[in-house]
């Protein structure tokens, strides 16, 4: 169909990707060996029958499980040069990566481990594949306040290769005010913050996540629909949204990708973007995601230009590169 060869040539832009989000189970499988870990799966068809999620908890456990393979600096490039060439076939052009310090570090591995590792990988897909690319560093919102300034005064000494903050892992009952002096911290260092706000929890973590972090970007945001005059701010602002429709399915946070409310979102003239969260876990990569959407939902080639435009438009590019990618 031509709308499905328009989206697969479509220069894309990705801003709510996890890193570790990207381990598929073949690469799971090769670290396990090479590290000499063993995995409670026996065989690929095994891991691949146990990611069946009733809901984002669900679905951490098995995440959280699945980058224990990740020990040497080697693996992290190898995690992330994967991710890239995936992303280099998907007509990526750039991208902004979420990495979790704290699910490494809480191992004993070392922060710079992480962060060479991933580093280098980005440095050959500016190189090699002209994909430009940031790091976003997630704080585990389960883990305390105290552990996120830690890891912040830990990541301090490679703050040049950091772009900016982000907040992720379990949103109900972690609201973005336990992470205000981090954020603040975060924002003196001229970190650029976002955070995964209205995924599972209320449209007023969304209000915090804006009036207390302060962030220039929401990270789901679905459930914002449930409140108007937050949908209202979100439009007036033109704050962005990083949906993950493939996601939210798999997740639960809607039944079927028909009842998804990406169409309605684009309705109240939000800046909605399309991203693909974890495809290792989830099913597709950046393409998938917005063949999915379209089929479900019957975007059109408007539709789909302006969700394609709105990743460059809501990236942290600076206005010029924007220019040149648009
Ligand atoms: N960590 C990885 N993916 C996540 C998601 N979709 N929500 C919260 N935390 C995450
Ligand atoms: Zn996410």
């Amino acid at each position: 169909r031509p709308i499905e060869s328009f989206i697969r040539n479509l220069p894309k832009a990705e801003l709510h990707l996890h890193i570790e989000g990207t381990l598929e189970p073949e690469l799971m499988f090769r670290l396990a060996e090479r590290n000499r870990i063993t995995l409670p799966f026996a065989s690929l068809d095994e891991v691949r029958a146990a990611y069946q999620f009733s809901d984002l908890q669900s679905f951490l456990d098995i995440y959280y499980q699945g980058m224990q393979v990740l020990i040497e600096e080697e693996d992290f490039y190898d995690l992330a040069i994967a991710y890239f060439e995936r992303a280099h076939a998907d007509q990526i052009r750039h991208c902004e990566l979420f990495f979790d310090p704290q699910g490494h570090t809480e191992r004993g591995i070392p922060f710079k481990t992480v962060i060479s590792g991933l580093r280098r990988a980005q440095d050959e897909a500016r190189e090699r594949l002209g994909i430009s690319s940031g790091l976003i560093l997630c704080f585990l919102r389960h883990l305390s306040a105290e552990s996120a300034l830690a890891t912040l005064e830990e990541a301090l000494p490679y703050r040049e290769w950091l772009l900016g903050v982000g907040l992720d892992s379990s949103e109900s009952g972690h609201p973005p005010v336990k992470f205000e002096a981090v954020f603040e911290r975060a924002r003196q260092e001229g970190l650029l913050p976002v955070a995964h706000a209205g995924e599972e929890g209320p449209p007023s973590y969304i209000w915090e996540a804006l009036d207390l972090l302060k962030v220039l970007r929401i990270d789901h945001g679905v459930r914002c629909l449930e409140d108007e005059r937050l949908v209202a701010r979100l439009a007036a602002e033109k704050v962005p949204l990083t949906v993950c429709p493939l996601s939210n399915v798999k997740l639960r946070v809607f039944d079927t990708m028909a009842r998804h409310n990406l169409k309605e979102l684009l309705r109240c003239e939000l800046c909605v973007t399309v991203n693909s969260d974890d495809p290792a876990y989830f099913g597709g990569y950046l393409t998938e995601n917005f063949l999915a959407v379209q089929r479900a939902l019957g975007l059109g080639f408007t539709e789909i230009r302006q969700l394609a435009d709105n990743g460059f438009r809501a990236s942290f590019l600076g206005e010029r590169e924007k220019g040149e990618l648009l």
